[in-house]
């Protein structure tokens, strides 16, 4: 198998295509990208076979914006026949995944490919169970050992390979399920929530997301954002020139700024988390959000880049480039990390966590 799949919003092939050339080549590992408009997915097929698994294992899923997925995979199954599909995908995985733990059979992310979910489901149970009789699969779920996809372009035709569970989303088609709340005043919340899913481990959305925490929401309204840390307990200082939900008011611990987001400065020294939704220059929020956190202001951020039309993954790349060096130049050591989320749409968000403590080999002069 020397072809690495990714799943990826429609439309964002070109971007996730440029990223994984680009950080794969990093890791000195060459081949080309094969790109489809509107597919959903990349293939990025390695010129060294064994390069396709040393991709998905030293590449951290975690570093990668565009895709939602990755795996590897062997040659596209085509035509597949009816009366036995399972055979040429039992073939395929013979040799390449033993005691995997756990089998999703996808499709990608489009309204044509939709109409194969239905199929797809019923599928996984036979081929479970002729998968679990060739010890391709173990007779149990299990979170440890590698996680078995099989891929439906098209009826019939499908990409076979395997993922890693230490380094892949853990959600099927890479995508978390959340339900919209329905006192939410607006479908945004639904970005910030998955938001916290991707960025912050569960284990310690005690300790990060915790109750009477202090937030600033900048570009808050009509509120889908601050109801999230409304939600969790927090007190957030709602910063928006619109009007906020009455019910989030109404909850006591929101306090509404009609301020520009630009120029709002923080009355307290205790503000846990920044957010951000406005709707502005990608260049621009980015400098907000490492002004914050040059001078202390937050200890974590998520805020969303909207993107340009064009050289979108350059244009996310540089102002995270940006950032990084700001910060860097200033001894503050934080982890950066950034993601076209389910919910996201011409934009990707971004998580940023400061950690204490200097940078090695700078002095922090604050
Ligand atoms: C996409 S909406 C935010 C939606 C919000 N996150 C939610 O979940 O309901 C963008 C908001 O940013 C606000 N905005 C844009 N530029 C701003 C600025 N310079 N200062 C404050 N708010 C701004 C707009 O008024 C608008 O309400």
């Amino acid at each position: 198998m020397n072809k690495v799949l990714l799943y990826c919003r429609q439309g964002f092939e070109k971007e996730c295509a440029a990223e994984i050339t680009d950080k794969a080549a990093r890791r000195e590992i060459f081949g080309f990208a094969r790109v489809k408009e509107d597919a959903g997915y990349v293939l990025f097929e390695c010129y060294q076979t064994e390069d396709a698994e040393r991709l998905l294992r030293e590449q951290p899923f975690d570093e990668l914006i565009f895709a939602r997925q990755m795996v590897v995979v062997g040659e596209l199954l085509r035509d597949l026949p009816p009366e036995d599909r399972i055979t040429p995908i039992v073939g395929m995985l013979t040799g390449a995944v033993e005691k995997g733990g756990e089998l999703r059979v996808e499709v990608p992310d489009t309204n044509e490919a939709k109409e194969l979910l239905k199929f797809c489901r019923k599928f996984t149970v036979p081929l479970r169970a002729s998968l679990r009789a060739e010890k391709i699969l173990l007779n149990y779920e299990s979170a440890k050992r590698p996680v078995v996809h099989v891929f439906f372009i098209a009826p019939g035709h499908c990409y076979v390979g395997y993922s890693f569970p230490t380094n892949n989303s853990p959600f099927f088609m890479g995508i978390p399920r959340l339900k919209f709340p329905a006192d939410a005043p607006s479908r945004s919340t639904l970005k910030l929530e998955e938001a916290f899913h991707v960025f912050i481990p569960a284990d310690e959305w005690d300790e990060r997301l915790a109750s009477g925490m202090f937030a600033v929401d900048l570009g808050a309204c009509p509120g889908g954002w601050t109801y999230q840390l409304v939600k969790r307990s927090m007190m957030v200082h709602a910063v928006d020139n619109g009007p906020m939900a009455p019910a989030l008011m109404d909850s006591g611990q929101v306090t509404h700024h009609r301020e520009d987001g630009f120029r709002f400065r923080p009355t307290r020294s205790n503000i846990y988390w920044l957010v951000c939704d406005m709707v502005e220059k990608p260049v621009r929020v980015a400098n907000l959000m490492a002004d914050w956190l040059l001078n202390g202001w937050c200890r974590e951020t998520i805020f969303n880049l909207k993107l340009p039309m064009k050289k979108r993954y350059e244009e996310v790349s540089q102002n995270l480039a940006m950032i990084d060096e700001k910060l860097k130049a200033n001894g503050i050591n934080a982890q950066i990390r950034a993601r076209q989320l389910y919910h996201d749409r011409e934009e990707v968000t971004v998580h940023i966590r400061r950690i204490w403590g200097a940078v090695p080999g700078r002095r922090d002069e604050r």
